[in-house]
């Protein structure tokens, strides 16, 4: 298995959260090779710039907003937040005309959907103008996260991917008394479907020998999606409340990949326990990344590797998807997912 395309393009990547990004401040993400700068216009709505000054490469995200312009904190250029365009070089002299505005920025599509921001990037790195696809909408991720956590995984991004969806590794990874251990392993067997850019487990009461579950009382039914370029959803119900839990992996660049995970909910108790529940979340993601650590002492001799039916057909599925994605952007016609309706069995 060599992992497909270096990323997914032509598509919205999680950038954070609404609070992330503060009035009058700059914030800067590395998304998919890309650097950029978020802030926010006068109206509240967000701009997205390539992080990267022009003249000599300064992070506008250390510089300021000075009126509907971003200026680098190293020469005072100022370029305007909707198209890129030069406005300003301070150490032009009055009699120096220069076509400042023929100098350009790259600027990237950005919308916030409840509290979550999204930004597009294009292929081509010359795109302006509206997207063809609308960011994933979530209508839950509307109210304040209850909890929310971040790390860096030392890995490309399908390898953090594929380690979220891979179901065999529980058991040794995740091996804790309160979650669940080797001894506890039995065959299950989970019916998917084909989803918007992906697929999901469809919704079902999930496994009894998961102690951590009890916590949230009643009947539990549990759905989980997956969609390009790396969301992960959960969504647990209990009678009318829910708890949805967001995970976006974000590549930064080739080697490193940045997973934000969100819980929404409107549970009383999670919310009142959020502050013991984080310790638990946060372990589960630091276990991930230390396997990941101990995985990349094999990786760099580049091996070939394996995949089994049925543990592994899911990352099958998402290499499937990541091809289908590229070539359809290519050839400019709709997506068409390759996943088909499958009962998946496992042990775990
Ligand atoms: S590096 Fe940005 S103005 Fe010179
Ligand atoms: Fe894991």
């Amino acid at each position: 298995m060599k992992s497909t395309a270096r990323f997914v393009f032509d598509i919205w990547y999680f950038a954070g959260l609404s609070p992330d990004i503060r009035k009058g401040k700059l914030l800067r993400r590395e998304i998919a090779g890309e650097a950029i700068c978020l802030g926010r216009k006068e109206d509240g709505t967000l701009f997205a710039m390539r992080d990267i000054c022009p003249h000599r490469a300064a992070p506008f995200s250390a510089g300021c907003i000075k009126g509907g312009t971003v200026e680098c904190p190293y020469h005072g250029w100022r370029f305007g937040i909707d198209d890129g365009a030069c406005k300003e070089i301070p150490a032009l002299t009055s009699d120096q005309n220069m076509e400042t505005e023929k100098i350009k920025v790259r600027t990237f599509p950005v919308r916030e959907e409840g509290q979550l921001i999204w930004v597009y990037i294009a292929s081509d790195k010359r795109f302006a103008g509206e997207p063809p696809i609308d960011p994933p909408s979530f209508p839950f991720a509307a109210r304040k996260a209850t909890m929310d956590d971040a790390l860096t995984l030392n890995c490309h991004v399908d390898h953090a991917v594929i380690g979220l969806m891979d179901p065999a590794h529980g058991p040794y990874v995740h091996r804790q008394w309160w979650w669940r251990s080797e001894k506890s392993m039995h065959e299950k067997a989970k019916a998917f479907e084909p989803r918007e850019r992906g697929f999901a487990m469809a919704a079902h009461s999930p496994s009894s020998n998961s102690f951590a579950y009890k916590l949230l009382g009643g009947k539990p039914v549990t759905e989980i999606t997956f969609q390009l370029p790396g969301i992960r959803t959960e969504e647990i119900k209990v009678g009318k409340k829910t708890l949805l839990s967001f995970t976006a992996v974000t590549p930064i660049d080739e080697s490193r990949t940045h997973i934000r995970q969100i819980f929404f909910t409107d549970m009383r108790l999670i919310k009142l326990l959020s502050p013991f529940l984080k310790p638990f979340a946060q372990t589960f993601l630091r276990q991930d990344a230390d396997m990941v650590d101990l995985q990349q002492m094999g990786l760099k001799y580049d091996p070939t590797l394996l995949l089994i039916e049925d543990s592994d057909t899911q990352t099958k599925w998402y290499h499937a998807i990541k091809r289908e994605w590229a070539k359809s952007r290519k050839e400019g016609r709709a997506f068409k997912n390759p996943v088909n309706a499958k009962v998946l069995k496992w042990r775990s």
